[in-house]
């Protein structure tokens, strides 16, 4: 049981990569994960973009401020989301946002299973750095790009996740 929860434990951002492509089989493995996310009225309102182009991985690594290590990653997964498709006819809420991080965090955990590296560099909600990707990467107008995943075979070891902060975990109210 806990060394389930290890292995969530284990997910860091890891921002260094060596220069080894990826096997085709562990992208798929990503993707299936990634698509497991649990979705607001189950519409799976996702869409993926796998980048290994070195042009266009070193082109990201321009546009997006703190992306630097794209220059050296060998592919980037780029999470976007049909906000239409993800809108619930009753509500007129949209929840592509949570159902696209919901699927990013999947995407992340698999990539720390697969001994593989990664990191989720943020575009939305950042309208700026949204249009400069969706202009490169020939996204239509009505999709949305979540953020990008640049993913490796790391480069560095972190150690397991530490964030633990019992004072933020509330029993029954949350004050008290
Ligand atoms: C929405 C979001 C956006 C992020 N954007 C960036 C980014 O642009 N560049 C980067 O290097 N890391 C980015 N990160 C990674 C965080 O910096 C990292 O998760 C945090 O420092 C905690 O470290 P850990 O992932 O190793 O636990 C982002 C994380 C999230 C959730």
């Amino acid at each position: 049981m806990e060394e389930k929860i290890e292995w969530i434990l284990r997910r860091r951002s890891i921002r260094k990569f060596l220069d080894s492509p990826i096997e085709e089989e562990k992208i798929d493995l990503l993707m299936k994960a990634a698509m497991a996310a649990p979705s607001a009225s189950n519409r799976q309102p996702w869409h993926f973009i796998i980048i290994t182009d070195r042009e266009k991985l070193n082109k990201l690594a321009e546009i997006h401020p703190y992306a630097k290590m794209l220059e050296e990653a060998p592919l980037c997964i780029v999470v976007c989301g049909d906000p239409e498709e993800a809108t619930s006819k009753n509500s007129g809420l949209t929840y592509w946002v949570q159902d696209c991080s919901a699927a990013m965090q999947n995407l992340l955990l698999a990539v720390s299973s697969l001994d593989l590296g990664g990191v989720w560099l943020g575009v939305h909600p950042n309208e700026s750095r949204e249009k400069e990707i969706k202009e490169f990467l020939k996204i239509p107008h009505y999709i949305r790009p979540l953020g990008l995943a640049a993913i490796g075979y790391p480069r560095e070891e972190k150690d397991p996740n530490t964030h633990y902060r019992g004072e933020r975990v509330h029993r029954e109210i949350f004050e008290g």
